[in-house]
């Protein structure tokens, strides 16, 4: 049987106001496959048992809008902005950088972790300099059980078949029964924390790098300028924003300007003196 209306409208109403993730009408049986476990796991026959739980319940929530996010995601996941970090970006950065010799890099929406290893991976094979550098990667997600499993650093062969070649395979990782964990030297480098991004963000340092991707797709414009106009506040001079492969700021009122590259493109803020048309 298929969820009841009701139901449906309020776990439509608890994601957009708690996550700011969009549901559009038409998901339903998404919202029954993301939820028929957690109704399992307390007891529930039905779904709908669950979502009256919810005032009842509060610590329900979490667990409710949790499992509403999408955590697709993979080791250097559209492969083209690491190539332009590694040959690009980085060296450009180590220039400006380099009387201050550090580096903060954030990846605003981590899901499980790949992405930011894969930072660290570019940055330890890439580039041994910054051994003598304070480089933090921040990697933040609002849901506490992704980051989770980010921490653990063990993923399946499928998941380090998706972006990792064999060399990085045995030069970063061993073999943890079915499992490939991530050396210590590389999931050091990673600082994992909740944040949401509508809400109140903690104090967060001013970032060289940003990754925001691949999230906003959940977000409606509104959202999206709101976040993007706190995160222009994050983002130091010189520094980069990456979104994913199908985002842009196209219809959003914005302070970032798109930079080109051959085959990729990031944003940065736009500076009032800044010689770099402002493109969407
Ligand atoms: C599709 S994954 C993207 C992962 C990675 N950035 C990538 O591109 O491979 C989207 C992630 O955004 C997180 N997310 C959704 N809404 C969020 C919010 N309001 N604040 C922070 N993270 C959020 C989800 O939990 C999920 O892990």
């Amino acid at each position: 049987m298929s969820l009841e209306q009701a139901a449906f409208e309020r776990v439509q109403r608890l994601v957009y106001s708690l996550a700011g993730i969009v549901l559009e009408n038409g998901k339903e049986y998404l919202v029954e496959a993301r939820l028929a476990p957690i109704a399992k796991t307390h007891g529930f026959t039905r779904i709908e048992e669950l979502i009256a739980q919810l005032d009842i319940k509060p610590d329900l929530i979490a667990q409710v809008v949790e499992a509403m996010t999408t955590n697709e995601t993979s080791f250097f996941r559209d492969h083209r902005p690491f190539e332009l970090i590694r040959t690009k970006i980085m060296p450009e950065l180590l220039l400006k950088r380099e009387e201050r010799r550090t580096l903060d890099i954030w990846c605003a929406a981590c899901s499980s972790g790949q992405e930011p290893y894969s930072v660290a991976m570019l940055l330890h094979d890439n580039f041994p300099e910054l051994a003598s550098w304070r480089v933090r990667i921040l990697a933040t997600d609002i849901s506490s059980a992704i980051l989770e499993r980010a921490r653990c650093a063990r993923f399946s062969q499928l998941e380090v078949n998706r972006g990792l070649g064999a060399a990085q395979l045995v030069k970063h990782f061993h073999r943890e029964g079915l499992q490939w964990e991530l050396k210590p030297e590389l999931r050091n480098m990673v600082n994992f924390t909740q944040l949401n991004l509508i809400a109140n963000w903690p104090i967060l340092p001013t970032f060289d790098l940003v990754f925001l991707r691949n999230v906003m797709i959940y977000f409606d414009v509104e959202t999206k300028r709101k976040v993007l106009a706190k995160l222009s506040e994050r983002v130091a001079q010189g520094g980069y924003i990456f979104l994913g492969g199908g985002e842009s700021t196209l219809n959003i009122d914005t302070n970032l300007e798109r930079v080109e590259f051959e085959n990729s493109a990031c944003y940065r803020v736009a500076s009032p003196s800044s010689n770099i048309a402002a493109r969407p």
